[in-house]
Formats: structure tokens, C-alpha cells, sequence
């Protein structure tokens, strides 16, 4: 049995959590998978904590219409991290909303997990953009996994496309749409709704960071693009090595213009290995009808893997929202289950 603990009580902890209640026979059935639910904290809604596990149902109706906590016997007033410290999960499941370039809270949280010798499984771009390597290193050393799926293409597989599938094959470019807020924006401009009705009806569908800036302006891309660089190039680049522009010049006009060309604008997020070095960037760029990535549209995002052995594998789905997220949680904790096979 699985203890696990949830950190951050968003959207995609919600998504995650449905997801276990469903499935729960399945998963017992499928894998011999079986869990409970030990703590749930969060920096901003509050939290609860009861070792012997918390059922799903129960869990989901303590918070009440604003997403906050309701008064309960089990609440507690001890912070996230002390929580992460003393609740018996041997998995924690880290989704709050974090700072892109400090990658606080989320990062504290890992490093308090991964010390206390407990699985991370988390969705967080921040903490993998700021602090990969030492976090890879604190997993090693305290014999633990730290699995991150959902950080790109949501449940789509992407690392574990590239880590697992791929694996043995040389991966000399990956290009694609990894951003659905600015996609789904692109794909209104076109159909005459203006950027700002369309940024806001991303917002509204859940597409867009608590912030859209940093979609917009095409950070969460280059976050992207920077943990592909990382993760499946090995190599360490910074989020400011990232070239990066984003779709707020984009407008109309150029939709058009290049719609008389037979394209259309996406913003593209590229990755390649030369000679020994890797380049990331992303930037707005017209791509020709026949090309694939230019009829992904709406929030849908897709990556093209350059390989030597295969040539192009390449891979569509959903980049966001509750369910589509939680199953990058899901398939990280049915990893880490198999590696360790605690039944
Ligand atoms: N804001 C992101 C997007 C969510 O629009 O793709 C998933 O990272």
C-alpha cells in the first residue's frame, strides 16, 4: 500500500485525485496498485493530515466552492513542509503554483521530501528550470525518484517518450508546440476574434498560467524547451540561454499575411545538438500548411523527435488540464511502483 501525501491543492491535485478514486479497482486489478491518501497540504487553502488515510470522496468535499479547506477535526495548522516531514507518505505529490524563476515553494517542498528519503512526483516547471541537477543528486543520494512527466505535454508522454521509448536512439532535434494557451490564442486570431478575447477565454478554459504572461510571452515555452535540452539532451542549459519571443506582436495582419502564403504563425519551441552543443529557443514562426505542426490547433500541442535510427517520431496531445495533468502523476507514482514493487 502507497501512502501518499499532496502538496498543493489546485486544479491538477483535483484532477489526480479523481482519476485514483476512478480507477482504484483497475488500477488494483491492472497493476496490484494500491494507495492511501495521508496528508493534504497546501501553502494558501489549508491543509489536513490523518495517517491512516483519507478517502478520495471525503477528501474532495472538505474543500468548499473557493477551493479552500473547510473546518474539519483533521485540519492542522502545521506548514507544507513540516507536513511533508511528518506525514508517513512515501510519496509526495507536488503541484502548488510556483514561481518560474525562483521555483519556490515547489522547490523547497522537493528538497524536504527528497530528503525525508520520499518520492516526489511533480508537475512543476519551476523547481526542474532552476535546480535540476542538484535535485536529480539529492533523489540518488537518498535512493528515492524524482519524476516530473507532466512538466511538458501534460500526460501526453514526452520524457518518457524520449527517456524510455526512445531510448538507444540518438535525439538530434526536437520541435513542436508546447505551449495551449498561445496555440489556442493563435487559432481564435485567425477565426477574427481579437488577442484579448482569446487570452481571456484561455484563462477561463484553465489553459493559461496564474500569470499568462509568462505564456504569452513565451516563458512557459522556454521553460519547456530548456528541461528538453536538459533532460533528454543532457545537457545543463539556464532559462536565459533560451532565445525566446513570445506572440504579443503577432497580430491580425500577420495571420493573414501568412495565410496568402499558404501558413500559419505557431510558436514554435526548438531544441538542437551541433557539434557537441545544444540551442533552445522560442519564437513565433510561419509554417507551411503541409507541415504537420501547422495544423495543431486549439490547446492541442505536439513535438517532433529528430532521431538517427527512426527520423521523425512525432507525438500529439492534450498540453493541459486536470485530467490530461494528473495522468503524468499517475504514470510517474505507476513507475516508481513498478521500480520498487511495494505491494
Ligand atoms: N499554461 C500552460 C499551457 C499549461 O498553456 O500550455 C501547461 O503547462
Amino acid at each position: 500500500m502507497w501512502k501518499i501525501a499532496i502538496v498543493g491543492f489546485g486544479n491538477v491535485s483535483q484532477g489526480f485525485l479523481r482519476i485514483l478514486k476512478d480507477k482504484k479497482e483497475s488500477l488494483k486489478e491492472r497493476y496490484n496498485f494500491e494507495y492511501s491518501i495521508t496528508a493534504i497540504a497546501d501553502p494558501v487553502k489549508g491543509s489536513v493530515m490523518n495517517a491512516s488515510g483519507l478517502d478520495v470522496d471525503f477528501l474532495m468535499e472538505l474543500f468548499d466552492s473557493e477551493g479552500n479547506l473547510k473546518s474539519h477535526p483533521n485540519r492542522t495548522d502545521l506548514g507544507s513542509i513540516d507536513i511533508i516531514e511528518r506525514s508517513e507518505a512515501d510519496i509526495i505529490v507536488e503541484t502548488t503554483i510556483t514561481n518560474l524563476e525562483t521555483g519556490e515553494p515547489g522547490l523547497s517542498h522537493i528538497k524536504a521530501a527528497l530528503s525525508a528519503k520520499k518520492h516526489v512526483v511533480s508537475t512543476n516547471k519551476g523547481p526542474v528550470s532552476v535546480a535540476l541537477p542538484e535535485l536529480a543528486k539529492l533523489a540518488k543520494e537518498n535512493h528515492v525518484e524524482y519524476l516530473f512527466e507532466g512538466v511538458v505535454l501534460s500526460g501526453t508522454p514526452s520524457i518518457n517518450l524520449a527517456k524510455e521509448a526512445l531510448a538507444g536512439c540518438d535525439i538530434k532535434k526536437v520541435m513542436g508546440i508546447v505551449n495551449g494557451t498561445t496555440n489556442y490564442i493563435l487559432t481564435r486570431m485567425e477565426e477574427g476574434t481579437s488577442y484579448e478575447d482569446a487570452l481571456k477565454k484561455a484563462q477561463e478554459l484553465g489553459y493559461a498560467e496564474a500569470d499568462p504572461t509568462g505564456d504569452v510571452e513565451g516563458w512557459d515555452a522556454a521553460v519547456k524547451a530548456q528541461v528538453l535540452a536538459n533532460v533528454i539532451m543532457g545537457h545543463q542549459i539556464k532559462i536565459e540561454d533560451v532565445q525566446r519571443t513570445g506572440i504579443t506582436q503577432i497580430t491580425q495582419e500577420d495571420i493573414k499575411d501568412a495565410a496568402k502564403r499558404g501558413a500559419r504563425i505557431k510558436l514554435i519551441a526548438e531544441v538542437e545538438k551541433t557539434n557537441g552543443t545544444v540551442k533552445a529557443s522560442v519564437s513565433p514562426q510561419e509554417i507551411p500548411l503541409s507541415h504537420p505542426l501547422a495544423n495543431i490547433m486549439d490547446a492541442t500541442n505536439a513535438l517532433t523527435f529528430t532521431t538517427d535510427h527512426l527520423g521523425d517520431v512525432t507525438i500529439v496531445g492534450p498540453g493541459a488540464g486536470r485530467v490530461e495533468t494528473g495522468q503524468a502523476l499517475l504514470t510517474d507514482i505507476l513507475a516508481i511502483h513498478r521500480k520498487y514493487c511495494k505491494i
